[in-house]
């Protein structure tokens, strides 16, 4: 453990902390606003949903406090913290880091590693196993901003990657650095930090290819003013993708070869996948003032279950064979099915979750096409689902919705 016990005082965290972290205190959940002036940065206190630097402030700054380790340029934490951070943890002061990621520890050191090499890191794998999860949390553990972000389209123009232009400022002045909008990639290279590329393949073949020469050569010419970008030491990219939708560009084997990639795989058992989805649905409830759900456990059980039957084809007693619906059944569609419960319990129900509150959600899950997933979803309901000890409730609760 080279992780040293006591704490190194001079490490101004750099970034003004907006809220304190709302994770895991235990306590009352969100508060009303505070009273005095609105000095909080943008996208704290009162954003939906804030930036996991923001979330997760506290337990970022304990690790920068306590990490020992040697630090790639311009990283706010060594790799081996910023793994922790990922992975959770308790530091020699007692301070308790949440795992973010529940998977093999191996993929995040892998990822990280990535990272602090010159080449850049593709996350790809089926939907909803996390991707764009990790892609945020890596960016605000290493640069500590998670913000640098290019979404990838069908749409999405070259200038979304290199630059653009102010064309008020450039009609008026013609070409200059003033009238020149950075895109966050190129940001992120003069400022030596992390930009995200979410749905790579999405993006046109020839569009993905502006990204060559940033990724080998490390440098972003801007041939109307004779200049160019040069990135700075701690740059890097990370790049989502997933395998399994349709309308998706291949990557060529030029930009390929400039990624590490790096497979998220499904949760492999059903107990991680209940962890996953309850350790989500606390934080989302509570983000949404919905109260907690001590009593949820076996709806979310039933949830995964249901899922995973469903998704592998077979009963999880190996037993009986099911077909497969068409959608994908994600474990962040598990997540939305059971929040979705949570809020029916809480605003319509005495705030317990039950079976009834989350049928309607799996049926609107499973049932993406209506005439070929509703015959696999009758099937189900009435070889496995009717015959379960103790899902009686269950069945039920999905024959009236299913009516
Ligand atoms: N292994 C996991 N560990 C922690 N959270 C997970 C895991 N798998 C899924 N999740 C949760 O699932 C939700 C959705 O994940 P995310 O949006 O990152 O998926 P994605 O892989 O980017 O999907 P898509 O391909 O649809 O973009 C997140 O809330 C995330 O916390
Ligand atoms: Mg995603």
């Amino acid at each position: 453990m080279s992780v040293s016990a006591e704490p190194t005082p001079a490490q101004p965290t750099e970034r003004p902390v907006g809220n304190p972290a709302e994770q895991g205190s235990g306590s009352a959940s969100v508060s009303a606003p505070a009273p005095g002036p609105a000095s909080a940065p943008a996208g704290s206190a009162e954003a939906l949903r804030p930036h996991a630097e923001d979330a997760f402030a506290a337990e970022l700054a304990a690790l920068a406090a306590q990490d020992d380790r040697p630090r790639p340029p311009r990283w706010r934490l060594s790799p081996w913290a910023v793994a922790t951070y990922l992975m959770g943890g308790t530091l020699p002061d007692g301070t308790v880091i949440t795992p973010k990621y529940v998977g093999p520890r191996r993929i995040v050191e892998v990822a990280v590693t990535t990272l602090a090499t010159d080449r850049a890191l593709l996350l790809l794998g089926v939907p909803g196993t996390a991707k764009t999860w990790v892609s945020e949390h890596l960016a605000a553990a290493v640069s500590g901003d998670s913000t640098l972000l290019v979404q990838g389209t069908a749409g999405t123009p070259e200038e979304a990657i290199r630059y653009g232009w102010n064309y008020a400022q450039l009609l008026a002045h013609g070409p200059s650095r003033d009238a020149l909008v950075p895109s966050p990639v190129m940001r992120a290279m003069a400022a030596g930090m992390t930009a995200r590329i979410e749905e790579l393949t999405r993006i046109p073949a020839d569009v993905q290819d502006t990204l060559i020469t940033i990724l080998s050569e490390k440098t972003l010419p801007i041939p109307e003013l004779g200049q160019e970008v040069q990135a700075v030491r701690g740059f890097s990219v990370i790049a989502t993708a997933n395998d399994r939708d349709r309308g998706v560009n291949d990557l060529s084997s030029a930009l390929r070869r400039r990624f590490n990639t790096v497979v998220l795989p499904l949760p492999e058992s059903a107990d991680a996948e209940v962890e996953i989805v309850s350790r989500r649905v606390d934080q989302i409830g509570r983000s949404l003032d919905l109260p907690a759900a001590p009593e949820g456990m076996d709806e979310i059980r039933r949830v995964v279950t249901v899922f995973r039957e469903l998704r592998e084809g077979i009963t999880s007693d190996g037993r009986t064979k099911v077909k497969s619906p068409s959608g994908t059944l994600s474990t962040a569609e598990a997540i939305s099915v059971v929040t979705h419960g949570l809020a029916l319990a809480a605003h319509f129900g005495d705030g317990v979750l039950r079976a009834g509150d989350v049928a309607a959600g799996i049926l609107g899950a499973v049932v993406r096409d209506p005439a070929a997933d509703r015959v696999v979803w009758q099937e189900y309901l009435e070889a496995v689902v009717r015959e379960r000890d103790g899902w009686k409730d269950f069945y039920r609760a999905c024959r009236e919705v299913s009516a």
